[in-house]
């Protein structure tokens, strides 16, 4: 059985860690060529040898994506080295600022919106410019269940995953008829190296994230890259402007 993405061009950002790197071995696995991208090009490389050592074909790209010059260059760069563009899951995050909104900086602020925000412009920026000329293409971005729902002492990483569902559906209806799709998803809260940082915080919000999942657990980083993989392949044709919640009924309560 050929992969449910195979020969499909990929690229993925924030693919050191956490969802982004389940995204790309996922990818990966069902025969897409993976261009994964990070800040952190030690962690990078060394996830794209350990997809490659599983017969992936894969590169590692270093890019900081709140930077328009890198982006546009690593679109590029997609482009130059597997010839094409048919996806994209720009998922490249922070926490960012914690705090109540009238305690917050500024700098902790744009930081926030920044890395969170601004970069989904700029990489949908670029990819789409690709995509619209080859009229095909599916660009899948990582919002939130924050993109739904309050969440006290993180306005700014809130308002930044609110904001990447404004932008995904208003580029979706803008593309309906070039071949593009443009989905969100919204993960839960899911074990990564992000989620364990933030739970340290403090014991009581350890016990806040781990009391108010209604599925009993957290979600695993390769349960959402099943729904990326999903979005990036031709099954999902008729699927555009959706936000994806992959939460175990979280943002339902
Ligand atoms: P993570 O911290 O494990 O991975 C994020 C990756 O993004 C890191 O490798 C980091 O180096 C990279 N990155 C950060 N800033 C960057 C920049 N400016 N340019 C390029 N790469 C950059 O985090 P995780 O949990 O895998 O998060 C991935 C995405 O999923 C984020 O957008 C996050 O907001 C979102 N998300 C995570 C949830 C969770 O519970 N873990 C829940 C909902 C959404």
């Amino acid at each position: 059985m050929p992969g449910l993405v195979a020969g499909k061009v990929v690229l993925v950002t924030g693919a050191a860690s956490g969802i982004g790197r389940a995204s790309a071995e996922a990818l990966a696995r069902e025969g897409a060529k993976v261009v994964l991208s990070d800040v952190n090009a030690a962690l990078g490389k060394e996830v794209a040898a350990a997809i490659r050592s599983q017969g992936g074909e894969v590169l590692f790209r270093a890019a900081d994506v709140t930077d328009e010059a890198q982006v546009e260059a690593l679109v590029a760069a997609t482009v130059k080295d597997f010839g094409r563009l048919d996806a994209a899951h720009n998922n490249a995050g922070i926490t960012g600022a914690v705090g109540a909104v009238q305690d917050l900086e500024l700098e902790g602020w744009m930081r926030t919106i920044h890395t969170n925000l601004t970069s989904i412009f700029l990489c949908m920026k670029h990819e789409l410019r690709v995509m619209q000329k080859a009229r095909r293409g599916s660009i899948v971005n990582t919002s939130s269940g924050a993109g739904v729902l309050a969440t006290p002492a993180l306005a700014a990483y809130c308002a930044s995953k609110h904001g990447v569902l404004g932008l995904t559906k208003t580029a979706a209806l803008e593309n309906a008829r070039t071949g593009v799709r443009v989905n969100a998803i919204l993960p839960g809260s899911i074990d990564t190296p992000m989620l364990q940082t933030f739970m340290k915080l403090s014991p009581e919000t350890d016990k806040l994230i781990r009391g108010s999942q209604p599925g009993g657990r957290l979600g695993k980083a390769e349960e959402i890259a099943e729904a990326v993989v999903w979005l990036c392949s031709d099954r999902s044709s008729f699927v555009s402007g959706a936000s994806l919640a992959v939460d175990a009924a979280a943002v339902c309560r």
